[in-house]
């Protein structure tokens, strides 16, 4: 029996290492994606087996249209391969699949896969399994206040969480970034004001579902206090305090 999740219900991971994880073998970068991609698929099962109510995978962002067009095409290469071949594995375990993002460039077809699977499984009440593609936080959070002035709606903490790109996914809980580096990287700006944050060397492609099932265990054990302390703290703390005063007079 896997872990169940109490706590940790949006999860959201950058996957990164890809790149470095290929060339350390002396492979070009994008085998290293194609590694990865077959990563993907054992993750979202492990989240949907713990019980996770919202995976939400960075797969490319809006600064990774820098990157040299064959690593691009690469990547959308295997995001379509990864639709094609998980399409019934989505739809048999109830996963509600969506995109957030700018898919404007993608291929024709590969945007068919997506709208037909989007489609297909909107009314599924598992794991909403989510990936950011030609993703920016900054540029969520735009979209979204632009939306608010042209329908003349106050901007507000709830009016703006009610306009981002997929709002029922609510706050992140828990950010994993793979490969070493610590930062947020644009990644759900918004959503991440209270979320904890997890940083593994690990590199994208060599990380298990054993490591997974490791950080969920270890960051539900972290006390999340959203920026309160209780009252029963409070007075706990006054009291170490006064007597910790008591023992520097005497
Ligand atoms: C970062 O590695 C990773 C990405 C830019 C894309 C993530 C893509 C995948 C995991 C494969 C695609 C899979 C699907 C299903 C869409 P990097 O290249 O920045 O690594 P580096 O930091 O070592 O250079």
């Amino acid at each position: 029996m896997d872990f169940q999740v109490n706590k940790l219900k949006h999860v959201a991971i950058i996957m990164d290492g890809n790149g470095r994880w290929a060339q350390n073998r002396a492979h070009r970068r994008v085998w290293g994606h194609v590694r990865g991609s077959s990563v993907v698929s054992n993750i979202v099962e492990k989240a949907d087996d713990m019980g996770v109510k919202a995976l939400t995978l960075y797969a490319f962002s809006t600064e990774n249209w820098g990157r040299p067009p064959s690593e691009i095409r690469t990547l959308f290469l295997l995001l379509k391969k990864f639709l094609i071949k998980e399409r019934n594995k989505v739809l048999k375990n109830n996963i509600k699949f969506n995109i957030i993002g700018d898919i404007s460039k993608l291929p024709k077809d590969t945007v068919k896969i997506i709208d037909d699977l989007k489609r297909d499984s909107k009314d599924n009440t598992g794991l909403k399994l989510t990936f950011a593609f030609g993703y920016g936080g900054r540029a969520e959070i735009i979209s979204a206040v632009n939306k608010l002035i042209a329908e003349d709606i106050e901007v507000t903490e709830e009016s703006i969480s009610n306009a981002l790109h997929a709002p029922e996914l609510g706050d992140v809980d828990l950010m994993i970034r793979t490969g070493g580096d610590q930062r947020i990287s644009n990644f759900l700006l918004w959503q991440i004001a209270y979320g904890e944050l997890y940083f593994t060397e690990t590199m994208w492609p060599n990380f298990t579902c054993t490591e997974f099932e490791k950080i969920i265990m270890e960051v539900e054990k972290r006390e999340r206090r959203f920026g309160q302390v209780t009252e029963t703290e409070s007075l706990a703390a006054t009291k170490t305090q006064v007597k910790n005063n008591f023992r520097l007079i005497n």
